[in-house]
């Protein structure tokens, strides 16, 4: 595999697809291959399983059977988008990844993270060449989520304190990963961010 993987993190509503669909504008300006995927979904039956997580109410499924959902959905999307995209010396941007289900379910939900890790270990493997973490204030961040009327706020429902939650797993790992991950101050300007972000890509594809 040659290409890249990229990905986009952080609690709901804090911004992060807007910010993976400006990179890839900007790539794709720029010439690069690349890809504009995510998760739960990137894949057909990928977007299946994501019907069955984000609606609903937040106690249709244990923190093990979500990880076991996410990793199933993470799998068929691996399979049939990312891999042959990296095979394809393509950069794939991700909006969300397995980062996502270790402080989700690993951290949040329960104290889950070795389980997290050993299956993502077995049936996935791959870790992403660089990851940012888009951060906000949990309360602002509810407000933009729920404001969109997604009818996929199942996560949303868990409320302000699981937010928060997320918000400080999320902190944590990229103290704990910092070469990889790079917190992102949310509250900026979008394009102010796109361009923060555009220059750590770019100083990481000529590192
Ligand atoms: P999205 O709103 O970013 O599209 O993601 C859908 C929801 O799924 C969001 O609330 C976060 C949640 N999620 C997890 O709980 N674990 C995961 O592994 C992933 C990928 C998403």
């Amino acid at each position: 595999m040659v290409g890249k993987l990229i990905t986009f993190e952080g609690i709901d509503g804090c911004g992060k697809s807007t910010q993976a669909r400006l990179l890839y504008d900007n790539l794709k300006r720029i010439s690069t291959k690349c890809i504009l995927t995510r998760e739960p979904g990137g894949s057909k039956g990928a977007e299946e399983i994501r019907k069955l997580l984000v609606t609903g109410t937040s106690n249709r499924w244990s923190a093990e059977t979500e990880i076991l959902l996410f990793t199933a959905a993470r799998r068929d999307h691996l399979e049939r988008t990312i891999s042959p995209g990296l095979r394809d010396d393509k950069i794939v941007i991700s909006d969300r990844f397995f980062d996502s289900t270790k402080i989700y379910q690993g951290a949040a939900r329960s104290d889950l993270v070795e389980l997290a890790e050993t299956l993502h270990h077995l049936t996935i493997k791959l870790i992403p060449n660089l990851t940012f973490v888009i951060d906000m204030e949990p309360k602002r961040a509810l407000k933009r989520g729920l404001d969109r009327f997604s009818g996929e706020d199942r996560f949303e429902e868990f409320g302000l304190n699981f937010q928060k939650k997320l918000r400080a797993g999320f902190i944590e790992l990229t103290k704990k990963e910092n070469k990889r991950c790079h917190l992102i101050n949310g509250d900026n300007d979008p394009q102010k961010i796109s361009k923060e972000i555009f220059q750590i890509y770019s100083d990481h594809s000529n590192g």
